[in-house]
């Protein structure tokens, strides 16, 4: 058995497995039923100085095929409860589980010395560290606060710093998704004194407008608004901006990574990329919160299997292998092969590949065949190995991806211009 403890910026978890600043944790109750259920770490739904209000209904989902909540989109705000019952019940949980991580979500006005007021009063509850909401994109943003912080490096940087003047324990800058080059306020945040940064808040959505009354989805009498976006459909660009950021030097601090995490698959995979600890929230409000048994499971059987001793030290191991397109080896090469025994005839991937790519498909003749009067061949001279087909295909394992020998060295865009450059083309 594996140790799956992390040391996240010098805050130590039993696992790397924490809740989102979200619903799941508004309450020492909630809280409290997580760590009973095993996570290693909470941030608490965002404090501020006052309560805020907040709208019936806040939420819509995103249905594909039947399945729930692929996306999910929320237009709720931060702590509806007021912060004096939030820290009472931080101190409970703390004295109750004294192992577990457990840090405080805050988002203030744009003033220095409230802010060293929040944080002061919300440390000697007892708080293992400070996570910045720079990413709230709704609501909070119109107030200038959230995402309204996180769009500007100098904001990130500047209230970064008003944290770090009051906090003893770490700092972490929750960081939105909502700007062109998360790197840039990554590296403000860390120019602000940032022990790490998390992300990625919520995606800017509009989730859909209903066809007879013309409301959007969801409405508040009538009328709605822009909201956050995440869940499982949010997993790429997520996983892309904790990539960009662990590879960037000039970030150099530690990430915590979330945004549609649901299994313990994804959580290595973010690990993988470079987040030492996971944050998960829709999985949680789709599922609860025994999902971490899963997790813990699933991370154990995982190292066991890979002979890998302690969690950490998956930590950034698959960030190297991502980078720019003009690293990409040219001259790597793939074509389609499908499995005459599995296919089940369904022409998909001979539409895909004549409408859409390289017409490499063809429909051969059965001659002596009983089950069927064709087959699907690939032409390799053809076929660019662009995946389409692999990826329409409904049979898993029916067309595979076959890597071809052509015998050509490696060579990237940078070789070929590097060869330009020095007139040997
Ligand atoms: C209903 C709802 C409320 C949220 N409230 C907060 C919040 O108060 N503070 C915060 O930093 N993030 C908040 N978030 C964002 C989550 O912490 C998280 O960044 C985001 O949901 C991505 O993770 P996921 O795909 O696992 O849900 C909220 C998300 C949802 C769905
Ligand atoms: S990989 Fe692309 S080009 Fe090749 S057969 Fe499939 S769809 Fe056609
Ligand atoms: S998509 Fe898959 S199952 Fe359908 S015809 Fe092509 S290879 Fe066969």
């Amino acid at each position: 058995m594996a140790d799956l403890r992390v040391n996240f910026a010098g805050i130590s978890s039993p696992n790397p497995f924490w809740l989102a600043s979200a619903p799941p944790t508004n309450s020492g109750y909630q809280v409290m039923r997580a760590f009973e259920a095993g996570w290693g770490g909470v941030v608490w739904k965002t404090l501020t100085d006052k309560p805020i209000v907040n709208t019936t209904s806040r939420f819509a989902g995103l249905r594909l095929h039947g399945q729930r909540m692929v996306g999910f989109n929320n237009i709720e705000l931060i702590s509806d409860r007021p912060l004096a019952d939030n820290l009472r019940e931080i101190a409970e949980v703390k004295r109750r589980f004294p192992d577990r991580a457990v840090i405080a979500s805050i988002m203030i006005e744009p003033k220095r010395d409230l802010w060293h007021e929040v944080i002061k009063r919300t440390q000697d509850a007892g708080v293992d560290g400070f996570e910045l909401n720079f990413g709230c994109p709704h609501g909070m943003a119109e107030r200038g606060m959230g995402a309204a912080v996180g769009q500007h490096p100098d904001l990130v940087k500047m209230q970064t710093e008003w944290a770090k003047e009051a906090a003893t324990v770490p700092v972490i800058a929750k960081l939105t998704p909502n700007i062109t080059d998360i790197r840039v306020t990554a590296q403000a945040a860390r120019a602000g004194g940032a022990d790490a940064v998390s992300m990625i808040n919520t995606i800017n959505s509009l989730m859909g407008v209903d066809l007879n009354t013309w409301n959007t989805i969801p409405h508040i009498d009538g009328r709605g608004a822009h909201g956050g976006y995440c869940g499982p459909a949010v997993k790429p660009i997520a996983l892309h901006m904790v990539a960009e950021c662990a590879k960037d030097p000039l970030v150099g601090i530690p990430i915590s990574g979330m945004g549609g995490i649901s299994d313990w698959r994804d959580a290595v995979e973010f690990m993988l990329m470079g987040s030492t600890s996971v944050q998960v929230c829709t999985a949680v409000m789709h599922h609860g919160f025994r999902i971490v048994e899963d997790m813990l499971d699933g991370l154990n059987n995982y190292l066991d299997d890979k002979g890998i001793l302690r969690a950490m030290d998956l930590v950034g191991q698959a960030t190297g292998k991502y980078g720019d397109w003009n690293r990409l080896n040219l001259r790597y090469q793939t074509v389609a092969k499908i499995d005459e025994d599995t296919c089940i005839r369904c022409n998909k991937c001979y539409v895909a590949c004549e409408d859409s790519a390289h017409q490499a498909i063809q429909m051969i003749a059965n001659k002596e065949d009983g089950k069927s009067r064709y087959h699907l061949e690939v032409v390799r001279d053809e076929c660019v190995g662009c995946n389409l087909c692999y990826e329409v295909c409904p049979v898993d394992g029916c067309i595979t991806m076959e890597v071809v020998d052509n015998g050509l060295d490696a060579v990237t865009w940078s070789d070929l211009q590097d060869t330009v450059a020095h007139g040997n083309r």
